[in-house]
């Protein structure tokens, strides 16, 4: 199969773990008779300081051209005085998903075996499972309404529209999602409070109902998920909610296996056409010190074969890789470890050479 993918490594850490997520995608090809072709180029902080313009009508181009996308992450210190509207997070992270079409969002968070250990929660807790599929929508909700501030400058107003189509769309999404897995959605909202959550309830029932008869459908105010995440995980299979909610029960998700630096994300448009990123940040604080967790991205590269271009077998290969990678201790200092991040991307690659057929 011959793909190309763009690939857009940002800022921070994101050129050093995407540096491993590429390497790994070449392991693939070569052991699968697979060729990927790899058009890179600056976005975030890095494309301001070349081009003054954190995503480039080139670099959007070569997104859009690509059969997939490889994002590592955008954003640090040095361009947060930047406008709101011109810096990396909005300008190259907002536009590519809204230019993109990107409105599904899968971040996948699930404890792997060597690492249960690693968790925040107690042992029990964590024994009982902890396997969710967070789908946020993306391209909507309080994201993507207008940001205003008042003439005087001391008021200010986000609003949040949602249309039903848009809900439906997610939902959807959700629920095949979840015949694939335990066969559960819950719908997490602020119904008691929110407009817009009472849309998402009737249209997200009402498709259940017609569509998805057989998947159970739970809905939870989004102060009770943030508690029961942390109480009783093991209760979650597929959580749908809106962009922001998404957002912040991703991280907290994340943070329930162990370390951010292992948690993958798909955002998808419904065509196969995807963008992968790894959920963690471009964490300039360990930019450039080759200790950054390659891990999430090599995750991402996974969902990738997985979900854009229909190669389950090799993406089953990444992270059986990963897992053997893990077992060995083969980890970076966040998990513990001592290896360094092209270690750990060596390690995976050797796994995968060393893998049958
Ligand atoms: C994420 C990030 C982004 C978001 C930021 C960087 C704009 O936190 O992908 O979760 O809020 O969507
Ligand atoms: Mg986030």
């Amino acid at each position: 199969m011959k793909k190309t993918v763009a690939v857009l490594a940002g800022d921070g850490i994101g050129p050093e773990v995407v540096a491993e997520a590429v390497k790994v995608l070449e392991a693939v090809a070569r052991k699968r008779g697979h060729e990927f072709a790899f058009d890179e180029r600056l976005v975030g902080g890095a494309s301001y300081d070349a081009f003054g313009d954190c995503l480039t009508d080139d670099a959007l181009a070569a997104a859009k051209g690509a059969d997939a996308v490889l994002l590592g992450a955008v954003g640090g210190p040095k361009w947060d005085s930047l406008p709101a509207a011109a810096r990396p997070e909005r300008r190259a992270l907002l536009t590519l998903r809204k230019e993109l079409g990107l409105f599904a969002n899968l971040r996948p968070a699930k404890v792997w075996d060597p690492l249960k250990g690693a968790s925040p929660l107690r042992a029990e807790i964590v024994d009982a499972g902890i396997d969710i599929l967070v789908v946020r929508e993306l391209t909507g909700g309080v994201y993507f309404g207008a940001h205003e501030r008042g003439p005087d400058g001391a008021s200010a107003c986000d609003t949040m529209p949602y249309s039903a189509c848009e809900v439906e769309r997610i939902a959807r999404v959700a629920f095949a999602a979840a015949r694939r897995r335990r066969g559960a959605v819950t719908c997490v909202d602020k119904a008691n409070v929110l407009e817009t959550s009472k849309l998402w309830r009737e249209v997200v029932g009402r498709l259940r109902d017609a569509e998805f008869a057989d998947v159970a459908l739970d809905f939870m105010y989004v102060d009770n998920a943030a508690m029961q995440l942390v109480r009783a995980p093991s209760r979650f299979d597929v959580i749908l909610t809106e962009n922001m909610f998404g957002d912040i029960l991703s991280d907290e998700a994340a943070q329930l296996t162990g370390s951010i630096g292992m948690l993958p994300s798909a955002s998808l448009r419904g065509d196969g056409f995807g963008m992968y990123e790894p959920i963690h940040g471009s964490a300039p604080d360990i930019a450039g010190r080759g200790i950054a967790n390659p891990m999430a991205t090599i995750l991402s590269a996974a969902m990738m074969l997985r979900h854009s271009f229909g190669l389950p077998a090799e993406a089953d290969a990444i992270e059986s890789a990963v897992l053997g990678a893990l077992r060995d201790g083969a980890t970076t200092p966040d998990l513990g470890g001592y290896s360094s991040t092209s270690a750990v991307g060596d390690a995976v690659c050797a796994r995968i050479a060393a893998s049958g057929a």
